[in-house]
């Protein structure tokens, strides 16, 4: 019998459908080639179900997802949605339902591919950024208080930012401020570190590179730094760094080369892949992987929807083809991960399909064709 792998499949918002397809298309090929089966089940989750059901993401759709071996996921937001609802009662939730604790995001400048970095090429930038991915400020405790209507906990928020700040009393004076809460655990810390450490070794990397802004927010990413070094002395062979936020992003356009594999808590690992994807040719080219290593994992490009794009087959599909590549490692097929990799890579050395964000007017479409006429080409 042939291997087997049920993949669910959420095209999202924008242009998550055609990229979809593109990355379906390749993975098919792929596993022709290897002797192994995907059965696809398509998820209609994005804004348009959300406005004719109401539905974002019900218990019932997750726990059937429960039961697959991955999902693909295209991309989510509409214009029509306030910026929220979809990311968190769709993205989130899945991300946090299926605790896929690790955002694995390769920072990997490929041949062909032009970088905004004078002077600098592949050899320079290749690096994996290692994303928490369920706590800090995701975790959505927050609230908005105003007068009195407050309960005691925010009163006491409330009071001591406003005595410190403004050396106001509180009880008298008329207030409105909103709050959000990160928080880090040793759990949460411990476990997206070591997987980190075990990458580097994975890949032959000699260093781990923790972020943080430990001199300002000094409780949660004191702890980090703390939970950090305790880790790092378990893994004695390799070396260590911690670099602030906002340093680290001085340091991926001047020296992208020091980078192996970094460390970063939720929301700064967010804004450094935005900046990592730039200097690897574009938002266009970056996938994510959101894992457990236990249980369901999800893979997505870490682009947004780009509505305005929606049904013009201009959107590069590489990211959503690379992460199937990573969705292909995760569930086990390294040998077929690796060859569309290599498809992807030898697609953009030679240069002549190329999407309109690389300069070039390819379709979305002969993109995919092309990876799955090298990948046909490579067995
Ligand atoms: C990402 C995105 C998401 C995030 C949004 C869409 C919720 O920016 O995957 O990087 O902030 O994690
Ligand atoms: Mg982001």
């Amino acid at each position: 019998m042939k291997r087997g792998y049920n993949i669910a499949v959420i095209r999202g918002d924008g242009i998550g459908s055609e990229i979809i397809s593109e990355g379906m298309k390749v993975l098919e090929a792929a596993s022709e080639r290897e002797g192994f089966e995907f059965d696809w089940i398509e998820y209609p989750h994005g804004a348009e179900h959300y406005l004719e059901t109401g539905e974002l993401i019900s218990e019932e759709t997750l726990k059937e997802l429960k039961r697959c071996d991955a999902i693909y996921f295209g991309s989510i937001g509409d214009p029509r949605i306030e910026p929220g609802v979809l990311e968190q009662g769709i993205l989130l939730a899945m991300r946090f339902y299926f605790d896929q604790y690790v955002n694995l995001r390769p920072v990997k400048l490929l041949e062909g591919v032009p970088t905004p970095l004078a002077g600098k090429g592949p050899k320079d930038i290749d690096f994996s950024v290692v994303r928490e991915n369920t706590e800090d400020f995701y975790v959505g405790i927050g609230g908005r208080v105003k007068g009195k209507e407050k309960t005691r906990d925010e009163l006491e928020i409330v009071r001591n930012l406003y005595s410190i700040k403004f050396g106001l009393d509180i009880e008298t004076d008329a207030d409105e401020l909103a709050y959000q809460i990160g928080v880090v655990t040793r759990e949460g810390c411990e476990r997206v570190m070591k997987f980190a450490f075990e990458l580097a070794i994975e890949k032959g990397k000699k260093k781990v590179t923790s972020v943080d802004k430990a001199n300002v927010l000094t409780h949660g990413y004191g702890f980090w730094r703390e939970v950090f070094t305790e880790i790092a002395s378990e893994y004695p062979d390799i070396e260590t760094e911690f670099n602030f936020v906002d340093a680290i992003c001085m340091w991926f356009v001047k020296n992208p080369e020091w980078y192996q594999v970094v460390v970063a808590p939720n929301m700064f690992g967010d804004i450094i892949t935005d900046l990592g994807a730039m200097i690897q040719g574009g938002l266009g080219l970056a996938p994510g992987g959101n894992i457990n290593p236990d249980g369901v994992s999800m893979f997505e490009p870490i682009h947004g929807s780009a509505p305005k794009y929606k049904d013009k087959g201009v959107s590069n599909p590489i990211a959503t083809i690379w992460a199937g590549a990573m969705l292909l490692d995760d569930v086990g097929e390294k040998g077929a991960s690796e060859k569309v990799l290599d498809a992807i890579e030898a697609v953009l050395r030679e240069g002549t399909v190329r999407t309109y964000d690389l300069g070039g007017n390819s379709k979305t479409s002969e993109v995919g064709d092309a990876v799955v006429r090298e990948i046909r080409g490579l067995y």
